[in-house]
């Protein structure tokens, strides 16, 4: 399993400043719409010279017509990009697009299922059925899409892996004594391992902590 950072503080110095002190660790460097749109693709490079090594994942969740995601994505892989999400719910159609557009690429496509801060009583108003049902559904559809993975909550990642062959990324990790946020389907690092996901992304419980290098030991450590 691989930790994603995500890097959503509020000044593009802080996000180097906590990178700077994280650069022996093999981390994926998690880039979503706050820091992309007020650092724009500069920070890509930035993020790089820190340590060639960190892996790119541009948290962008597309949902738009099929014709503007696979355009979108071609200027990912322009970047450099190695990982960016879509919404599975935007449908195979526009999934299919993307991966087209990937296949000749090493860009990783993740399908976001369920957010992680939607619950049931805030989920099935607006898709008609509860959340494990449907995150699988989608994950389905995902595979039928030609996604390499989907994004989930550790609760569904494993009835995932078993019905599919794709890799499971889980956000809304929170060891106990982390507040959760707005996040609402949160578990442990450890259990995300039992969960068998490939990817864990970690935002507030590394860079709102006193010692984010210590935490970071201790999450490699639990998902090795
Ligand atoms: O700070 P925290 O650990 O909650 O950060 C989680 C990160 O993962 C945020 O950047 C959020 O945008 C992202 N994310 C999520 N749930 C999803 C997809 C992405 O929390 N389903």
């Amino acid at each position: 399993m691989q930790l994603c950072l995500a890097l959503d503080m509020s000044s593009k110095r802080e996000n180097l400043a906590l990178l700077q002190e994280l650069r022996e660790f093999e981390l994926w460097v998690k880039v979503g719409l706050r820091s992309f749109i007020r650092d724009g693709k500069e920070f890509l490079q930035e993020i790089k010279a820190i340590n060639p090594n960190f892996k790119i994942f541009l948290d962008l969740k597309l949902y738009d017509i099929p014709n503007t995601m696979a355009t979108a994505t071609q200027e990912c892989i322009a970047l450099g990009v190695d990982m960016l999400t879509i919404h599975s719910s935007s449908g195979t159609e526009g999934m299919r697009a993307v991966s087209e557009v990937a296949k000749d690429s090493n860009l990783l496509v993740f399908a976001v299922t369920a957010l992680t801060s939607f619950e049931d009583s805030t989920f099935t108003p607006i898709y008609n059925a509860p959340i494990a049902s449907h995150a699988k559904t989608l994950a389905l559809l995902a595979q039928e899409g030609g996604c390499n993975g989907v994004v989930c909550s550790v609760y569904e990642s494993k009835e995932i892996k078993s019905s599919t062959s794709l890799l499971t990324l889980t956000p809304a990790i929170r060891f106990e004594e982390n507040p959760k946020g707005d996040q609402k389907r949160v578990a442990t690092p450890k259990s995300a391992k039992e969960a068998l996901a490939d990817f864990i992304v970690v935002g507030r419980p590394i860079y709102q902590a006193p010692n984010p290098k210590e935490i970071t030991q201790k999450i490699l450590k639990e998902i090795v």
